[in-house]
């Protein structure tokens, strides 16, 4: 069934260069998107920059320039790094783009004019890393001494007075629980809902949303000297991309039906904050959250500090862009945390990649080389395979709706697990050509060019040149899916070119 697909990222802070945590969830939405091509949706796929705040002017700071010459450099690294990944968004956000600013008053001053924003001071303990007020409470003991740790960047908070406008999220308890109530699939997985579902029944205190110590952000459009608290000014993002304060109309097709990835350190602000402030501002809360865990290095989670992260460009090096899209989407499932690890990258690379598909495809093309005169014969309609595949495909259509790409992957692999022993068992190689041989190759054929259809989510490489290889035209994501993932469409009598390994064994670099 087709139809409207609007997936987002968060839009990543500008203090920091891309790892392999920001790609974690980039490539993950981008397969989702490339997957909602493939059954024919119509989708907009969005991933951005998050370029305002104190935590970005105080890094642009720190490094001696301005900050718009500070995100505009570095902005332009994730573009590179996603170029580099091979991502296909169809906008990439900037908070600093003319129709954001624009969408961030006009929402605001709705929620303004619905009453729901009010003027009073404040004080309290703020973390810039997070950008978020603390609790007492919710602080970590300082070893050193002085005011308490941030628990998400184990940094000391400070100290802030202001005179801040104030958004009254106390007021949308009950909406929010309603709103969770009639929409119970809304939040993925479970476990998360959960989690929401007692941040709001913990209770809900109203919270500030302006800022007048900075001015690197939004203006408030009724008071002059305050500029927008950058959280709200980055989740309004999702609205601008799709016409909110330019487009009523677009606006209108895409909304609420998004599906927003996120890390579960911003669940709060998606989860509880977002959906009221749409209610605020007389919109419905988005359709779909999707909440993944850590990816930890050395069972710790990723950061400056800790001087262990990893850059994409490194493992694209060593594994190429198929090879780093098929680890991230195979082995950290979405949802737990999982822990990256270099050996199980090779492991996977090796045993999935060079072995499974790559010895496929090389074992068919030699064969059907010296038996078959280098031309692919039909598959067989009554194979073995035939239902495998059936059943392969509609286990793969249902891992993409619940979003877990690496259960699709498993899937379209064992496919590839079963044509690799039907081979084994049958040793075309060592048969005398005719009608069963031939029968064998067709159908170990048409099980590669159904791999290299559903394949084309995560591997946005190796499926097009297995099509070519094969003797087809055009590329595996040309026909519907429907089309392409039925028994038979190997049409037989197409030159089959053996061509240099897919995916060169690896051995781990010392
Ligand atoms: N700018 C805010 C988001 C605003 S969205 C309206 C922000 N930026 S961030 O640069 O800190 O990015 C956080 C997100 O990056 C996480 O939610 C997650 O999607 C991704 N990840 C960053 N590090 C990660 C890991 N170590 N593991 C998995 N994902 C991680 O928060």
């Amino acid at each position: 069934m087709s139809g409207r697909t609007f997936i987002t990222t968060p839009i990543y802070y500008v203090n920091d260069v891309p790892h392999i945590g920001h790609a974690y969830t980039t490539v993950t939405a981008d397969a989702l998107a490339r997957w909602h091509r493939l059954v024919g949706d119509d989708v907009f796929f969005l991933t951005g920059t998050d370029e305002h705040g104190l935590k970005i002017s105080r890094a642009a700071e720190a490094k001696g320039v301005t900050a718009q010459a500070h995100v505009d450099e570095v902005a332009a690294r994730y573009q590179q790094v996603w170029e580099l990944l091979d991502i296909s968004h169809d906008r990439f956000i900037r908070t600093t783009d003319a129709d954001h600013q624009v969408a961030v008053q006009t929402f605001l001053q709705k929620a303004y004019d619905n009453g729901h924003i009010y003027k009073a001071a404040y004080e309290g303990w703020y973390c810039v890393a997070c950008e978020a007020y603390y609790d007492e409470g919710e602080l970590l003991p300082n070893p050193d001494g002085g005011a308490g740790l941030d628990p998400i960047h184990e940094r000391p908070v400070e100290w802030f007075e202001e005179e801040n406008w104030f958004f009254r999220l106390s007021a949308f308890e009950q909406p929010l629980l309603d709103w969770y109530e009639a929409n119970p699939d809304a939040v993925q997985p479970a476990g998360k809902r959960n989690e929401a579902l007692g941040l709001i029944r913990g209770g809900l205190r109203d919270i500030s949303i302006s800022r007048t110590s900075i001015d690197w952000g939004v203006p408030v459009p009724w008071d002059e000297g305050h500029v927008f608290y950058v959280w709200y000014d980055a989740l309004i993002n999702y609205a601008t991309a799709v016409g909110y304060g330019s487009d009523p109309e677009r606006f209108a097709t895409w909304w609420p039906h998004v599906r927003h990835l996120i890390g579960k350190d911003i669940l709060r602000f998606h989860c509880v904050y977002w959906p009221a402030m749409l209610l605020a501002a007389g919109e419905e809360p988005p359709a779909n959250i999707n909440v993944h865990g850590y990816l930890m290095v050395g069972g710790e989670k990723m950061s400056k500090t800790r001087l262990n992260q990893i850059f994409p460009a490194d493992l694209v090096a060593e594994f190429g862009v198929d090879g780093y899209r098929y680890h991230f989407l195979r082995d950290t499932a979405f949802g737990p945390d999982g822990d990256f690890s270099y050996e199980a990258m090779i492991a996977r690379y090796n045993s999935d990649l060079a072995n499974n598909l790559g010895n496929l495809l090389s074992r068919v093309a030699t064969v059907v080389g010296k038996k078959c005169g280098g031309v692919g014969p039909a598959p067989r309609a009554d194979s073995p395979l035939a239902a495998v595949a059936a059943e392969v495909v509609r286990e793969v259509s249902e891992a993409w709706a619940a979003v877990q790409p690496a259960a699709a992957l498993e899937a379209t692999w064992r496919l590839i697990r079963e044509a690799n022993a039907l081979l084994e068992a049958t040793e075309p190689w060592k048969a005398e050509p005719g009608p069963e041989v031939d029968g064998v190759l067709g159908d170990a054929l048409e099980v590669l060019r159904i791999v290299a259809v559903l394949a084309s989510p995560a591997l946005t490489r190796a499926p097009r040149e297995i099509w070519g290889r094969i003797g087809l035209d055009g590329a595996p994501t040309d026909g519907s899916l429907a089309s392409t993932t039925g028994w038979g469409g190997y049409p037989g009598g197409l030159a089959v070119e053996k061509g240099d390994p897919l995916f060169p064994r690896l051995t781990a670099a010392s």
